[in-house]
């Protein structure tokens, strides 16, 4: 049974013509003023809208959209969501601007018809958002009687739109629970790794080692096989004592790099080749050097063929695996191979039953990208929240919806 409270645990008849805050994270990007890039997290929310249209609640849907800091940015309207969700669902939804404690809002709110849904404007164009204020957590809280977790991507911060409402509509002694999209992500980030099918084999790569050490170690002490890439390989090839040219590198942790390698044991798999240029750039003509060979003015881009191919097999036998990260610069194409030829072996993995889970959000960039999305298991709609989870920290924005009021 998972440790959050679900839409399950309210009865059936029981939200009928109830106010319910949904809460989502309907901060997608975008590529022109009112016009959204990518629809994922749009998309992801529906079957939680959907279920609360089909059981006649009226739906007050809030999220934020970028970091407007407290004040009206135009540009960052969640007008275009609306939009966009009324198309989806088939239905008008409209965009409810205004103070959440004024008049007008409630009884906007309040003429929400059952089985019908609004969207309040964004939540960061109130200066107590992000700092949690307990009166605007009062005001959203208000506005309903119940409340809806949805907004995973955002479960990390403690707000007022998630964790302040929350709180004030439960001790109130009204529903507090997790929608579709949050209980999916717990399940395949937190549940199904809690006892994995073995072997179970995290694949890491992007830039960075800082911020990534404690989800490293975390990582290593559940997993039977960690494969590293991207960038953050090179902080490590250093620590081995390689030569990784004009390659970014973090210095100040290479002694965490060769503690970790130490730990490890044989856990831990670095690459064998690379992908090296002079410049990383989309004219770039890499060559593949064996890893103890990176020339002094060359720049790492990718992991090599023969490292694509022993990742891959290291991913062919596994039962559960955890990707975060891509291998390379795949956003370019001399450099995307590597990322390319794993996402292919995740798949391939995933077709043949194992539990495929991606978090952060350059992974699941990278798995459209190559057209392989859809055939994970699951793609985490959350970037810092996914990895925060994956590394045990605890969430304010689930903590708050766990069975006995956490948080
Ligand atoms: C995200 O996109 O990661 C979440 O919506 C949180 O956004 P934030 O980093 O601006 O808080």
């Amino acid at each position: 049974m998972p440790r959050v409270r679900t839409l399950d645990d309210i009865g059936d008849g029981s939200l009928k013509g109830e106010r319910v805050f949904l809460r989502a994270d309907l901060n997608v990007p975008f590529s022109a003023p009112g016009r959204v890039a990518d629809h994922t997290r749009i998309d992801a929310t529906l079957p939680t809208i959907a279920e609360l249209m089909a059981r006649g609640a009226r739906t007050v849907l809030a999220s934020h959209l970028g970091r407007p800091g407290g004040t009206r940015v135009p540009g960052l309207s969640l007008g275009p969501v609306a939009v966009i969700l009324s198309e989806r669902l088939g239905t008008p939804i409209r965009l409810i601007d205004g103070e959440p404690g004024e008049v007008e809002t409630r009884r906007a709110v309040d003429s929400i018809a059952p089985g019908g849904v609004a969207v309040l404007e964004n939540t960061r164009y109130h200066p107590g958002e992000t700092s949690n204020d307990a009166g605007l957590a009062r005001a959203f809280g208000s506005l309903a009687d119940g409340f809806v977790g949805d907004a995973f991507g955002m479960a990390h911060r403690a707000h007022a739109s998630n964790v302040g409402a929350a709180k004030a509509i439960r001790d109130r002694g009204s529903p507090v629970v997790a929608g579709r999209l949050m209980a999916r992500e717990l399940h395949f980030l937190s549940e199904t790794l809690r006892e994995p099918r073995r072997p179970f084999v995290a694949l890491m790569g992007g830039a960075k080692v800082s911020g990534k050490l404690g989800l490293i170690r975390t990582i290593l002490s559940k997993v039977d096989r960690l494969l590293v890439g991207g960038a953050m390989a090179n902080t490590f090839l250093s620590a081995l004592g390689h030569e990784v040219g004009r390659s970014l590198v973090e210095e100040s942790l290479v002694p965490d790099a060769a503690a970790i390698l130490d730990e490890a044991g044989g856990k831990l798999l670095l690459p064998v080749d690379l992908a090296v240029a002079t410049e990383l750039d989309a004219a770039a003509e890499p060559v593949r050097v064996d890893r103890a060979s990176v020339g002094v003015g060359m720049r790492i881009g990718d992991i090599g063929p023969r490292t694509g191919e022993l990742y891959a097999r290291e991913l062919a036998s596994a039962r559960t695996v955890v990707w975060n990260g891509p291998m390379g610069i795949f956003e370019l194409a001399p450099f995307a191979a590597g990322t390319a030829r794993v996402a292919e072996a995740l798949a391939d993995a995933a077709d043949s039953g194992a539990v495929v889970v991606l978090g952060g959000g350059d992974s699941a960039s990278a798995a459209a990208a190559f057209g392989v999305a859809g055939r994970m298991t699951h793609v985490s709609t959350g970037g810092g929240a996914s990895l925060d989870l994956l590394a045990g920290h605890e969430l304010p924005g689930v903590s708050v919806l766990e069975r006995g009021g956490g948080g």
